[in-house]
């Protein structure tokens, strides 16, 4: 089963791009992590390509190299987007929150809210949160993953049913009689869990979209893939191949299955991190100009997933031949065939790193045509419904995506010429949902 017409949604970060030092490129103001008019000319660019949503990850907390990289996150997800909504009208915004530390009667209010002020086109990527920083700032561990999975899922039917706890007709507005509700269409929805309960009803009516669209975000560990084949319409993946792309994608529509939904109910999303240039080298140089991803400590991480002792002296030339006949790709990496395939075609062992093969998703460097190509490809062989794309740098590098690559995807005829509808749910092509999905039981 494999779609026609791609999605797309945008990383939306702390303002910079996805190059560990965006932040100091040129053009670049490094004060856009407070400013949110950038993260705003973002979204309106997006929509303006007709991205489907925003994915807003979130990892509460002070992680990795803040010094030199800076902070990768926007500064708060909700009301970051609450501002976007305002100045945007099409494109939908997920934005990430804990199952783990977030009581549910807040995350449904929250969510809920912006769905509704934002006429229906809010998401939530509800993460079950295994980082140890982020715990440690609500005064916690990491438990373990069953009851954190637990939690989830009781967290997840609980915002849910709180969603539908205001019945869609509950709302009467007759300023004749002076009825302004009914009543008894806004009814507790009394759930407890071993972790989590609520008594509710949440005050909050449906939006043109019913309630916000849930997605999950990860590997395809048993525990997610349940809880994905259970609640959520939209999948944001990690995978570096197609054939890695079309088995997990095949796995997470199994889980729908499993769970008595249709698999067409899920899209799955893959990755994909973008400079678009005029020729391979100028991007390459554009990626090495930063420096950060492009490091000789890198080095014997790229030997280990070639096989090969690579020389740091010789960081400037490209492998032997000698070399090139002995590498392999290493089993224990799957990056490690889109490494070798890179190196085979002979640059420099600072240039194969600049390609982007130790990056957290697949990366393409270059011409517009290859964006295209790699998003037709996934698509056509049925490794992707969609993909979130991560712009190297945004102030420049997510307009080139959207003047240069989409109209290619137009033309091939892969990606929709307009918005399909007003909603997140339309626009992704998922069901409506209110409250609780009955068919879970
Ligand atoms: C593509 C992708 C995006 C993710 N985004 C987030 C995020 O924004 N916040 C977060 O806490 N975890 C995020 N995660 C982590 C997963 O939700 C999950 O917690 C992690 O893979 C650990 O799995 P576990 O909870 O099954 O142990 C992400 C994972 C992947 C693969």
């Amino acid at each position: 089963m494999t779609n026609t017409h791609a999605i797309l949604g945008l990383m939306l970060g702390s303002g910079y791009g996805t190059l560990p030092e965006a932040w100091r490129a040129p053009g670049v103001n490094p004060d856009n992590y407070a400013d949110i008019e950038a993260n705003i000319r973002y979204a309106q660019t997006a929509e303006r390509g007709g991205f489907s949503f925003l994915f807003v990850p979130d990892f509460p907390g002070v992680r990795g190299d803040v010094e030199h990289t800076g902070v990768p996150s926007v500064m708060e997800p909700i009301t970051a987007l609450t501002a976007i909504a305002q100045a945007t009208s099409r494109i939908g915004f997920v934005a990430t929150g804990s199952t783990t530390f977030q009581e549910p009667f807040n995350t449904a209010r929250q969510f809920k809210a912006l769905d509704v002020m934002g006429h229906g086109r809010a998401g939530w990527n509800a993460v079950t949160t295994s980082d140890p920083t982020v715990a440690a700032n609500y005064g916690q561990g990491v438990a373990d993953r069953s009851e954190r999975y637990q939690r989830a899922h009781e967290t997840i039917q609980i915002v849910q049913a709180l969603w539908g706890s205001w019945e869609q007709d509950a709302w009467v507005k007759d300023a004749a009689t002076g009825q302004y509700l009914d009543p008894a269409k806004l009814r507790p929805v009394n759930l407890q869990g071993q972790y989590v309960a609520s008594r509710g009803p949440l005050p909050i009516p449906p939006s043109e979209q019913g309630q916000p669209v849930v997605f999950s975000a990860g590997g395809p560990s048993p525990h997610m893939l349940e809880l994905a084949g259970r609640y959520a319409s939209g999948f944001i993946a990690e995978v570096w191949t197609i054939e890695e792309g079309r088995a997990q994608r095949e796995m997470v529509r199994e889980a729908a299955r499993a769970a008595g939904r249709d698999p067409d109910e899920i899209k799955y999303f893959t990755g994909l991190m973008t400079t678009v240039a005029p020729t391979v080298r100028k991007g390459l140089d554009r990626r090495i100009a930063l420096s950060g991803d492009v490091r000789e400590s890198r080095i014997p991480h790229l030997g280990a997933m070639l096989g090969l002792r690579l020389d740091p002296a010789r960081f400037d030339e490209p492998p032997t031949a000698a070399e090139l006949a002995a590498a392999h790709a290493s089993p224990l990496d799957p990056r490690s065939s889109v490494a070798l395939a890179v190196a085979r075609e002979g640059w420099s062992v600072r240039d194969i790193l600049a390609h982007g093969v130790i990056d957290y998703h697949p990366t393409v460097v270059g011409p517009p045509e290859r964006h295209a190509d790699h998003l037709q490809e996934w698509l056509e062989a049925g490794a992707a419904d969609g993909f979130w794309i991560m712009p190297d740098i945004y102030e420049d590098g997510l307009p080139a995506f959207v003047d240069q690559v989409v109209p290619l995807l137009h033309e091939r005829g892969v990606y929709p010429q307009d918005y399909v509808g007003s909603t997140l749910r339309e626009n992704l092509g998922v069901p409506h949902q209110y409250g609780l999905d009955p068919r879970l039981g």
